[in-house]
């Protein structure tokens, strides 16, 4: 998928200008400043100091709950590999060096031993996110005791990440601290995602669940697989295992229902939903090659190619109707996407049956065919009991979606188009503005974080009905190698976009955040890329 936009090089920050280099990195890091911001927070200046050894959480009820249980190991584990990350030979100079520098400073309020985790609601080690679970949680750190609190699981992970990133290493490069404080957040947005496209290149098991985790450190909620396309079709199917068998790149290229299942488990238990998209009648080629009956036999100057799927026939709508149902069982998820984009009506219209079967059903052009076709296949997810999540071109043929069927705008200008969908009544989610294939100079954060989604014409009903957003990682250049570097920390930029306040909106403070982010980021093991230019990570 691409479009072409007169994309603007952001040097204005970067400092084209005069700018006179000095020692040193050109932005300073924050320290215990969390990214995406919280919708409130106090800050104080007094600290504790931590030490991941003598330091744990306190799980207050729900403590039989796996999904929470496991949630605080893997957190005191993140914040060990903090304390660790501190210079060794430091760590055995600093006791002696540094203990009378804390005792002097009035500020220095103790070592912090536990915190309590306090997650009021119930907790099911079944519990699925949804479209509208809520993430609410709060933080208090006081000189007394500090606290995580949420009603449910999901706030008390994202409250979790949050207690994280507060933790610092002080200018000593010794030790860890974090400051009192009181935070009461939520997101903004229900559906913050991110979009990875498999098909143009295939990407292993480890760095998906490596994007996963990045995905949590970001408090990004919703991972859209882009699993198959024209190119390739890695998704392994029991109904047809021939699709993958003939349409895979190779053997090893392909995602078994045991891998899937693994990657739906990794990221629900961080409170991500993973929604995959099976894009028809377009992007389909690869399903072709062990089904061609399902595909449209171009004619005229076309003959010999295969389009877009055939809407004329039954074998196509019998190909869904299975797969898809095996799809709805092997993803949890209310949600499928139908696709719906970029169709071209050149080989629908070359082929002489189509034309047939468009004058048999009344239909007078080619939108109106995309729409039977469309149709047809909401049918059929319907009758899964399932939802869907459709391109925009879906809503701009006239196809009528049910209420519940989310319109996914990506092209531009797209403030006429979520000011069109919202004022139909439907939701809506925006991804035009984050695109991530698009390159600039630098690390090219800033425009992505320059879009802001109600910035379109519309009431406050209309503005109810965007639901967030989505970066998009389509995979024509980027493989193994090069996906996490391209997506973090760009991808970052849309999520805190996504989940902070609309008036968080200051570049020169979220520069200095974000070079601290991607630092830890980079000591959790994701292979983030620097943000704004040189600098170090303590
Ligand atoms: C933490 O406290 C120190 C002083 O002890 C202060 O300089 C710093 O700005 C505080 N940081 C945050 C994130 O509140
Ligand atoms: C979560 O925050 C939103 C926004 O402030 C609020 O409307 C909602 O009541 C909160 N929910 C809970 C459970 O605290
Ligand atoms: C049209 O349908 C007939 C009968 O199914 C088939 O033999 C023929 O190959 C089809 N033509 C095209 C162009 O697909
Ligand atoms: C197409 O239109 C004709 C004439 O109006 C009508 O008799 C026929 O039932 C229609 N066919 C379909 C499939 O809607
Ligand atoms: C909002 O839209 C206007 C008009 O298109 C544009 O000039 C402005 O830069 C946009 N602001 C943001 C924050 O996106
Ligand atoms: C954003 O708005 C809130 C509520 O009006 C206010 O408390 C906060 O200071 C504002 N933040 C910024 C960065 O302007």
């Amino acid at each position: 998928m691409k479009f072409s936009q007169l994309t603007i090089v952001a040097l204005v920050l970067i400092g084209c200008e005069s700018y006179i280099e000095k020692p040193g990195p050109r932005y300073v890091a924050t320290k215990g400043e969390p990214w995406p911001k919280p919708q409130t927070q106090i800050k104080n200046d007094e600290y504790f100091v931590l030490r991941p050894q003598f330091f744990e959480f306190q799980v207050k009820n729900n403590a039989k709950c796996t999904l929470l249980h496991d949630a605080v190991l893997r957190y005191q584990s993140i914040i060990s590999g903090l304390y660790e990350s501190v210079d060794e030979n430091l760590k055995f100079v600093s006791h002696q060096h540094h203990k009378k520098e804390w005792l002097s400073d009035n500020n220095f309020i103790g070592h912090l031993e536990s915190a309590i985790v306090d997650l009021s609601g119930s907790c099911d080690d079944n519990d699925y996110p949804s479209q509208d679970m809520k993430e609410n949680y709060s933080i208090n750190i006081t000189p007394d005791n500090a606290e995580i609190q949420s009603s449910t699981i999901w706030g008390i992970l994202r409250g979790l990440e949050t207690f994280s990133q507060l933790i610092y290493i002080a200018d000593d490069y010794v030790s860890l601290r974090i400051n009192t404080t009181s935070i009461s957040d939520y997101p903004r947005f229900a559906h913050r995602g991110l979009l990875l496209d498999t098909s143009r290149h295939f990407i292993p098991v480890k760095k998906m669940l490596e994007n996963l985790d990045a995905m949590a450190y970001n408090k990004l909620n919703v991972f859209h697989w882009h699993i198959v396309d024209d190119q390739s079709f890695p998704y392994v199917s029991r109904k047809y295992p021939e699709l993958s068998e003939q349409g895979a790149y190779k053997p090893s290229q392909v995602y078994t229902p045991a891998v899937m299942q693994q990657i739906v488990e990794y990221a629900r238990v961080r409170g991500i939903r993973v929604i995959t998209e099976f894009d028809t009648p377009g992007h389909t080629r690869s399903w072709g090659v062990a089904h061609p009956e399902v595909l449209t036999a171009c004619g005229g100057n076309l003959a010999g190619e295969y389009g877009p799927m055939d809407p004329s026939k039954v074998e196509t709508y019998n190909l869904l109707a299975g797969l898809l149902g095996e799809v709805s069982e092997t993803f949890p998820d209310q949600y499928i996407h139908l696709g719906g984009d970029e169709v071209d009506f050149d080989c629908w219209e070359s082929n002489a049956n189509i034309s047939k079967f468009m004058k048999k059903e009344n239909i007078t052009d080619y939108k109106g065919l995309e729409s039977y076709f469309v149709q047809r296949v909401i049918n059929i997810v319907d009758a899964l009991k399932a939802k869907s999540i459709v391109w925009e071109e879906v809503f701009e043929n006239g196809v009528k979606l049910p209420t519940e069927t989310i319109v996914q705008v990506w092209k531009g200008p797209w403030e006429q188009t979520m000011s069109e969908v919202t004022l139909s009544g439907k939701t809506a989610i925006l991804s035009s503005c984050w695109y991530l294939d698009h390159l600039d100079s630098y690390g090219d954060w800033q425009k992505f974080y320059n879009c802001e989604p109600y910035n379109f014409t519309g009431v406050d009903s209309q503005k109810k009905l965007v639901l967030g957003g989505e970066a998009c990682m389509w995979a024509e250049v980027v493989n193994e190698f090069n996906v996490i570097s391209r997506v973090w920390p760009r991808a970052s930029a849309a999520a805190e976009k996504l989940w902070s306040a609309e008036n968080v909106t200051d570049i020169k403070e979220a520069t200095l955040r974000l070079e601290e982010h991607v630092c830890r980021m980079n000591r959790r093991g994701v292979g983030a890329q620097p943000p704004s230019g040189p600098g170090f990570c303590p």
